[in-house]
Order: C-alpha cells, then sequence, then structure tokens
C-alpha cells in the first residue's frame, strides 16, 4: 500500500526548505504527501526576511480535518515557530493516535535566521520530543535541547545522542554536518543500539534543507521498513544523491544556499533551461 505521510512545517516559498520541500522527498519517495501550515516565511536561498505565525487553533483545525478523512501511515514534524503551536501540534496528535512521528527540532535556518521562539524550546523537548518516533537535531539544536555547549567531535555526539534518548524520543539521529571535516557522521541510537552513518562531504554550496530533507524521506520511508535504521540508511542515501546531483538546478544567486535535487533519480539530467 502507497504510504500516506504528513509534514507539518513552515513554507520556504523558495521550494528549499520546509514544506514544498518536504513533498518533493516523499513524492520522490513513493509517498503520497499531505501538508499543514504551521507558519510561513518571506525567504529565499540568502535570507530569512520576515516569518508571520498561524493561530494555533488554525493548525489545530487543518490537522483535525485533514485526520477525520486521510490515513496517515507517518508524521513529520519541522518548523512550528511558537510554543502555542508547539503545544496544539502535540495535542492534536495524541488526539488522534498517530503513529511514526519524525521530529526535526527546527531552530535556526541555514542563513542563520532564528525559526523557533527561544521559550518554544522548553514547550518542544516536554511535549513533543517524548512522542517522537526518531527526532533529528543537527549539533546547535541537541545543545539548546539539553541545555549543554555544542558537541565538537564525534565523541561528544556519542554521549550527546545517548542524553537525547534519555528525553524520551524511540531514536536519535543526530546530525554531524556541522562539524569541520571531509566526512559527515550521523549518529543513531535507540538506547540499545547506537550505529554510526559516515559519509564524504559533498563540495557543493546547496545544502539549503537538508535537515527538512533528510526527516522528510525518513517518515516517507518509516512505513516501508520493518527496522527503521533501514528507513535512515535509505533516506540518507537518498540526501546524499540529492546533494551530489544538486548543482544541477540554477536556483537563487548562488552567493546563498541552494536547494538539493529532489528529484535526481527521475529527471534526466544535463537537460539545460538555456
Ligand atoms: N555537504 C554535505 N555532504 C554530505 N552530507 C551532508 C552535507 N551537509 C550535510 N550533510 C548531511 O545532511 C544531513 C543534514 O545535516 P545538517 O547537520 O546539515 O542538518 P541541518 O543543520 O538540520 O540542516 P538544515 O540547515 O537544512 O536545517 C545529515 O545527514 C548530514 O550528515
Ligand atoms: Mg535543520
Amino acid at each position: 500500500m502507497i504510504p500516506n505521510v504528513l509534514a507539518i512545517a513552515g513554507v520556504d516559498p523558495s521550494g528549499g526548505a520546509g514544506i514544498l520541500a518536504d513533498l518533493k522527498a516523499f513524492s520522490a519517495l513513493g509517498a503520497y504527501g499531505t501538508g499543514v501550515v504551521a507558519a510561513l516565511t518571506a525567504q529565499n536561498t540568502r535570507r530569512v526576511d520576515a516569518v508571520q505565525m498561524v493561530a494555533p487553533s488554525f493548525v489545530a483545525a487543518q490537522i483535525d480535518t485533514l485526520l477525520a478523512d486521510v490515513r496517515i501511515d507517518a508524521v513529520k514534524i519541522g518548523m512550528l515557530g511558537s510554543p502555542q503551536v508547539v503545544e496544539a501540534v502535540a495535542g492534536r496528535l495524541a488526539a488522534h493516535g498517530v503513529r511514526r512521528i519524525v521530529l526535526d527540532p527546527v531552530m535556526v535556518a541555514k542563513s542563520g535566521d532564528r525559526l523557533l521562539a527561544a521559550e518554544a524550546v522548553d514547550a518542544l523537548r516536554r511535549l513533543l520530543v517524548p512522542m517522537a518516533s526518531v527526532l533529528t537535531p543537527n549539533l546547535p539544536e541537541a545543545a539548546d535541547l539539553l541545555g549543554e555547549a555544542e558537541a565538537g567531535d564525534v565523541a561528544a555526539m556519542r554521549s550527546m545522542a545517548r542524553r537525547l534518548r534519555a528525553l524520551g524520543p524511540a531514536i536519535v539521529v543526530l546530525k554531524g554536518g556541522h562539524l569541520p571535516g571531509d566526512t559527515c557522521t550521523d549518529i543513531v541510537e535507540d538506547g540499545s543500539r547506537r550505529i554510526e552513518l559516515a559519509s564524504r562531504r559533498i563540495a557543493t554550496r546547496n545544502t539549503h534543507g537538508t535537515g527538512c530533507t533528510l526527516s522528510a524521506a525518513i517518515a516517507a520511508l518509516l512505513p516501508r521498513h520493518a527496522d527503521p535504521f533501514d528507513a535512515i540508511r535509505e533516506a540518507r542515501a537518498y540526501l546524499a544523491a540529492a546533494l551530489a546531483a544538486a548543482d544541477e538546478l540554477r536556483v537563487g544567486s548562488g552567493d546563498g544556499h541552494g536547494p538539493v535535487h529532489h528529484f535526481h533519480a527521475l529527471w534526466p539530467a544535463s537537460r539545460s533551461a538555456d
């Protein structure tokens, strides 16, 4: 059966991150995509100029109306923006008994712009993190969630992944993309099993939305795998191929961070728009 997957996230009009990117990743990986908009941004590949919150009651209404009709096999949660929206999402997902929740605790955009009010971190940690099947923080988000300094190497990431697991999610994917070096290492920890997924760092500026794409890919693939670690491995391989093909796209001025190529496996290469 084709999985129905829901993204609850913000809108990045440039389509490289947020709910538009999530829908691309779902589609590329054979899942039917649905979406609940939790926040709006005025954003391009360079920066976020403005954020418009969506009323928490309207986020709740979108979830209730959708789930009254559509079977949802997995959810990816991205930018929520405020503690009130965090509360609304946690409450409605619990009420509907939704399974397979991938929580990407988005706090700051690649451009450095803040996407989650500082006071919302506590609500996220208390209400949503314990509901997550998979939690996918980057290094600054992991540090904020734990109230600790950022990990500076893979050894520090290992112990941080264990402490993040103790906050309640079933699995932690601690992303090491922000560490310097030729290798990107992610730690996957479920409390009894830990694997380290290392891959060559791909040389491209087009890394806008790597985190969104990875968490959306995991949500799309979880219903297809008995072992969630296999879904995480496949999602990472998909992202690596999307990064490797990213320079085929010409989106943005080139001095920001352009998007990854979500449809690298479906579109013939070198079809030029010029
Ligand atoms: N240049 C790269 N080459 C290969 N893999 C990368 C590269 N940059 C990031 N990754 C991988 O992409 C995923 C996202 O990692 P990252 O730490 O960049 O997340 P993020 O900061 O949440 O991203 P975003 O800014 O899009 O939210 C991880 O699996 C990481 O290992
Ligand atoms: Mg991110």
